[in-house]
């Protein structure tokens, strides 16, 4: 029987960076995957595929609008194929990546799906239902998360699709309904109505993006709706009629109410996801999970199984795959005897539409909830000579310092490149730096990361540029 220190089931951003840092570390370490590639959620069906749209359908929705830089293009179109191919192509770039990453670092492979069938053991049944069992000092769970399913309403990723099938629509659908307004249905949602959907989202909660800094949020959700797609926010879908050639969606009050018909050619349900633990047997490894469903582990990754961890998605935390990677690191560290860790105040959280929104710390409810006092920054992209120049000058980068010290609690960024930006404030935050720190150190002219200065500058209200 093969024999390993380290067994990491799954080999998403969370699983195949651990196994890297295991590797690295001298462990002896095996990856399992029930996929044919690796990289998981975040290469095959999320992060990776859902960015290449994003960048081809803001270049085209771009070379729409230069007439104000004074280039003259005739229209343009779109050829879909071309550019589905396009994203296939980041796709097989990046899980090639990662099996060059396995054959380097040493890591062995076994593809199947793993169960977790006794003390150390893990058993693999490949796709022909041929078994094989290995045995590990340390199990590490990074088996991700799976899509939330509405109740009564069957996803076939071709009409009724989740993100995985609104990554492939082989066509331009007239009418788009999105159910839930958070990162998945912003995005994708803008990937569709660039391409020429006219694009109707509905929100169970009164404000898109829960979670996020609400001024942001609200200034984000004027944005959206100037470029085309419109909300129908404190609603829910209780059902879809798939009967005859278009869908038609019953939408009610949140609260209660009468039932309005919405008419959609493709309905694209993001209503969350949830922890994916089916067939690992941990119910009989006696390894606990919450109401949730979420494995439980304490600030180490450790569960309550000697031996079995567990990391990413299928834990507690944001969704996100930096903070599986994150997490892969430091249980492969904890595991080779050293202090792995991660800071989850320091955790950035962005969302790839046009303009970009970026989040990181605590938001101004946060902290008004926690009683928290303190100062705010902020600064707008019309007083930016950079984006002038670029002619994006949509939204704002705002700080929030804490009053008696000056540390940086929080910031929020909408606005161009806010994803990139937001590292400065992920970079301070993780250094314990305050918002005069920030002011005082010099940024190139002119950039965008100017505003990010300024509105560290407008924290003690000395901005020089408003
Ligand atoms: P996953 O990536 O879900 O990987 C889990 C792996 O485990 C899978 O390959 C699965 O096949 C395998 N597995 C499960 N059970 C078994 C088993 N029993 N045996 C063997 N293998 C098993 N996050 C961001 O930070 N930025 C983004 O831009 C972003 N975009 C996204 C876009 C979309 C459309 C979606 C759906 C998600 C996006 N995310 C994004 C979220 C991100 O994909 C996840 O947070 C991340 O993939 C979680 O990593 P993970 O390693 O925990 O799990
Ligand atoms: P989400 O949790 O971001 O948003 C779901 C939305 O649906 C919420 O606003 C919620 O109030 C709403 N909702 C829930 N039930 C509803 C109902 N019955 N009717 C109408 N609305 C309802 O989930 P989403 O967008 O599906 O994304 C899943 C995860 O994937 C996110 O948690 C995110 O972390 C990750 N992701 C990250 C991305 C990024 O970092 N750029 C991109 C895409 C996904």
């Amino acid at each position: 029987m093969a024999s390993y220190d380290v067994i990491v089931i799954g080999s998403g951003p969370g699983g195949y960076v651990c196994a890297i840092r295991a590797a690295q570390l001298g462990l002896k370490t095996a990856v399992v995957e029930k996929m044919k590639t690796f990289g998981g959620t975040c290469l095959n069906v999320g992060c990776i595929p859902s960015k290449a749209l994003l960048a081809a359908s803001e270049l085209f929705e771009e070379v729409s609008h230069l007439d104000g830089f004074g280039i003259e293009v005739g229209k343009p179109t779109v050829n879909l194929e071309k550019m589905l191919g396009h994203k296939s192509e980041t796709v097989d770039a990046n899980v090639q990546g990662v099996a060059y990453l396995f054959k380097k670092n040493k890591i062995t492979s076994h593809q199947g799906t793993g169960r977790i069938v006794g003390k150390g053991k893990v058993e693999v049944t490949d796709e022909n239902g041929k078994t094989e069992t290995i045995e590990g000092k340390n199990i590490v769970v990074a088996t991700g998360s799976d899509v939330a399913r509405l109740p009564g309403i069957e996803i076939d990723e071709e009409r009724i699709v989740s993100s995985t099938g609104a990554l492939s629509l082989n066509k331009v659908p007239k009418k788009l309904l999105v159910v839930g307004a958070g990162v998945i249905g912003l995005e994708l949602g803008s990937v569709w109505r660039r391409l020429g959907a006219e694009v109707m989202v509905v929100e169970f909660l009164d404000r898109i993006l829960p979670g996020m800094d609400n001024e942001v949020a609200k200034q984000f959700q004027r944005l959206l709706q100037k470029q085309g797609i419109a909300f129908k926010l404190g609603s829910k879908v209780t059902g879809v009629e798939t009967k005859g050639e278009t869908l038609k969606a019953s939408v009610e009050p949140a609260k209660g109410g009468d039932a309005e018909t919405i008419e959609a050619d493709v309905v694209l349900v993001s209503i969350g996801r949830v922890p994916y633990t089916e067939g690992l047997g941990l119910k009989e490894a006696g390894v606990e999970t919450d109401e949730r469903g979420r494995v439980k582990t304490d600030g180490h990754y450790r569960t309550n199984v000697d031996g079995i961890w567990a990391i990413g998605d299928v834990i507690t935390g944001p969704m996100l795959a930096h903070k599986a990677e994150d997490e892969g690191v430091a249980v492969a560290e904890i595991i080779a005897g050293q202090a792995g860790h991660v800071n989850y105040d320091a955790i950035p959280n962005i969302i790839y539409t046009m303009p970009e929104v970026a989040s990181i710390g605590k938001t101004e409810e946060q902290l008004k909830d926690a009683g928290v006092e303190y100062n705010v920054g902020k600064f707008p992209f019309s007083a930016s000579g950079r984006a002038r120049a670029m002619r994006a000058t949509d939204g704002f980068v705002k700080v929030l310092a804490d009053k008696k010290t000056d540390r940086v609690l929080g910031a929020h960024i909408v606005g161009p490149s806010a994803g990139e930006l937001i590292q400065e404030f992920a970079v301070l935050i993780e250094f314990g730096g305050s918002a005069e720190d920030l002011a005082r150190t010099c940024h190139g002219h002119p950039t965008l990361s100017e505003a990010v200065r300024e509105a560290a500058l407008g924290v003690a209200k000395r901005s020089i540029h408003i």
